[in-house]
C-alpha cells in the first residue's frame, strides 16, 4: 500500500480527482492518509471530509515567523509519515528540510508544460495569462518531483491541451485541469504505487511498457 499524504491550499479539485479514481478501484494500491492545508478555508479540506479521510492546517498566518511555520509542517509531515507526499495546488514553498527527509518522495502538478510558464510568480491564473499573452498553440501540465529549485525537478508525465483563440484565463484553466491535471497527477501516483519510477541521473525513468 502506498500511503500518501495530499497538500493543498483551493478548491482541491486535483485532490477530487485522486480521491475518485481511488473509489473507483483504479488505484488500488494507494490510500490518501491526510490532507495538509496551509489555508483555513480551502475548499480541499470540505472535499477531504466527504471522503473521511483526515486532515489538519498547517497555516503561516498561525506562526510568527516562515521558519515556525515550516518547522510545523515538517512536524506534521513526520507525524503523519507518508511514503509519498503529493501537492496538489499547494501554494506554500516546501521547507528545505522537508525536501531532504522525503527526497524523491514529493510530486507536483503544475498546470504548464515545463519549463514553459512555471518557476517565480507562475502560479494558478497566473500560468494561463502567460499561456494567452505569448499566443501559444499547446499548452498542457506537468508532475514532476520537488527539488530545491521552483518547479525544477525531474519530469514524470506531462500532457498537452489545445488553446483556443477565444480562450479566456479561466476557460483555459478548466480544460487545463480536465484533460490533463485530473488525469496524469492519479496516473502518475500509480506508476509510483506500481514501484514503476526510477529517478536516474536527475530524470524520473518509467519502467515497463510505456506509461
Ligand atoms: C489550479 O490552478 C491548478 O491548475 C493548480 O493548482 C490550482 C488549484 O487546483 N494545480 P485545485 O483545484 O486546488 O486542485
Amino acid at each position: 500500500m502506498l500511503n500518501i499524504a495530499v497538500l493543498v491550499s483551493g478548491g482541491g479539485t486535483n485532490l477530487q480527482a485522486i480521491i475518485d479514481r481511488i473509489r473507483e478501484g483504479s488505484l488500488p494500491d494507494v490510500k490518501i492518509t491526510c490532507v495538509i492545508s496551509n489555508n483555513h478555508g480551502a475548499g480541499a479540506l470540505e472535499r477531504a471530509e466527504r471522503a473521511g479521510i483526515p486532515s489538519r492546517v498547517v497555516s503561516a498566518r498561525d506562526f510568527a515567523d516562515r521558519e515556525l511555520f515550516h518547522r510545523a509542517l515538517a512536524d506534521a509531515l513526520d507525524e503523519v509519515a507518508p511514503d509519498l507526499v503529493v501537492l496538489a495546488g499547494f501554494l506554500a514553498t516546501i521547507p528545505p528540510e522537508v525536501i531532504r527527509a522525503f527526497s524523491g518522495r514529493i510530486i507536483n502538478i503544475h498546470p504548464s508544460l515545463i519549463p514553459s510558464f512555471c518557476g517565480k510568480g507562475y502560479y494558478g491564473l497566473h500560468v494561463h495569462e502567460g499561456v494567452l499573452k505569448r499566443g501559444v498553440r499547446v499548452t498542457g501540465a506537468t508532475v514532476h518531483f520537488v527539488d530545491e529549485g521552483v518547479d525544477t525537478g525531474p519530469i514524470l508525465l506531462q500532457k498537452a491541451v489545445e488553446v483556443q483563440q477565444d480562450d479566456t484565463p479561466e476557460i483555459l484553466q478548466k480544460r487545463v485541469m480536465e484533460q490533463a491535471e485530473w488525469i496524469i497527477l492519479p496516473k502518475a501516483i500509480g506508476l509510483i504505487a506500481q514501484g514503476r519510477v526510477q529517478i536516474r541521473d536527475g530524470r524520473a525513468l518509467i519502467l515497463g511498457n510505456g506509461e
